[in-house]
């Protein structure tokens, strides 16, 4: 509760009074609220001393470091060598995005945690609850309490915070919005497979261009091509494209499950493919299908052999693999791409050719 001389304050000086500050009048707005302003003490005996000076200094450095590592992210995310295996420094590119981003998030939290424990006054108001709407004085005293608290921040009179708070923070929004135009600024069709036109992003590693033109076998992760003999009955393997680096983060789009299915199963899985107009896309008894979850991307790999499931273990999306992987649970809306297969000459499995529809998460819908 209000002492009874800051009652007679509050009486003598009034909201609209002649004489009346900023703080005269949100303590009557408080009291009116039933607030009390029990401790009100200003972290600096003397404001603009040496210490105040020096807390300012540091928090303007927490702001100019945020702005400093902002800058190094938009850089990096510009102009920084990206195509991990194909250009040297390509590995430095997320660990500099990922640093750079928590210094700037780092220097920010800092700043403002120092400002608030450091700059502003030290207060403790008590609040009675109370019900119903705000009335016409009420709102003036909000406004005038948020313009206080402006004041009270005291960038106005702190020239250096005036000048670090903006070069700190607009790089910060620029960071925010660098995915949305970075699209803009690098044409993503500008990368091509080499030595042919075929863009890469609407290729995988299974596409021939990557092989001279040859169907791309399907290998072990340490590059051994598959036999059918290879894959027992009921049994998966994960394939990866038999190319240079098909193993690697370079071609993370194009692992892909190998399935071996009963007989019963198989002839289930023809008969889909059939209505889809897939009629060759197996060989034998053998399926193939990507294994990027068409939900988020997650790796889908939990085969169950008496369903013929695929679950993929993120969010639950379980696929049928003897209908077209059509989704039949959770989230994923779209079924996983097929890949076309067969052997060649050697008795290897190999991809006719490069997935026809579009791998994982789709940021385009198909044609
Ligand atoms: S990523 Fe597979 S269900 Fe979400």
């Amino acid at each position: 509760m209000s002492t009874q001389t800051e009652r007679e304050n509050v009486t003598e000086t009034g909201i609209h009074g002649p004489t009346s500050s900023r703080f005269d009048v949100l303590r009557e707005g408080a009291a009116l609220d039933d607030i009390e302003i029990v401790h009100y003490e200003p972290q600096f005996a003397v404001p603009g001393g040496k210490t105040e000076r020096r807390v300012v200094r540091t928090i303007a450095g927490f702001f100019l470091l945020t702005g400093l590592a902002a800058t190094v992210f938009l850089v990096a995310y510009i102009w920084w060598p990206w195509e991990f295996g194909r250009q040297d420094g390509a590995q430095w590119f997320t660990p500099i995005l990922g640093a750079s981003l928590g210094l700037a998030l780092a220097g920010l939290a800092f700043g403002i945690l120092t400002w608030g424990k450091k700059l502003l006054p030290r207060e403790v108001s008590i609040q009675q609850r109370h019900t119903g709407g705000s009335s016409e004085q009420e709102r003036r005293i909000t406004g005038q309490t948020i313009a206080y608290l402006g004041e009270e921040m005291g960038i106005g009179r702190r020239p250096l915070l005036k000048f670090a708070l903006p070069l700190g923070l607009a790089p910060v929004g620029l960071v925010a919005a660098a995915p949305l135009i970075g699209g803009l600024i690098e044409d993503p069709h500008k990368n091509q497979i080499p030595g042919t036109e075929t863009p890469e992003l609407y290729t995988t590693g299974w596409n021939p261009a990557y092989n001279g033109g040859k169907p791309v076998r399907l290998t072990r992760q340490d590059g051994t091509p598959i036999r059918p003999e290879d894959v027992s009955v009921g049994g998966q393997m994960t394939v990866f494209p038999g190319i240079p680096h098909g193993s690697s983060n370079e071609h993370a789009d194009s692992p892909t499950l190998l399935i071996h299915l009963r007989t019963s199963d198989a002839d289930q899985a023809r008969a889909a493919n059939h209505r889809a107009g897939r009629e060759d896309w197996m060989y034998g008894d053998y399926i193939a299908y990507s294994k990027i979850c068409t939900h988020a991307g997650c790796p889908a790999s939990l085969y169950e052999q008496q369903t013929n499931r695929l679950l993929c273990p993120c969010h639950q999306s379980q696929f049928l693999i003897t209908d077209n992987a059509a989704p039949i649970f959770g989230p994923a809306s779209r079924p996983l791409p097929q890949l076309e297969i067969t052997v060649d000459d050697e008795g290897f499995f190999v991809a006719k050719r490069d997935y026809t529809d579009v791998i994982g998460p789709d940021f385009w819908e198909r044609p």
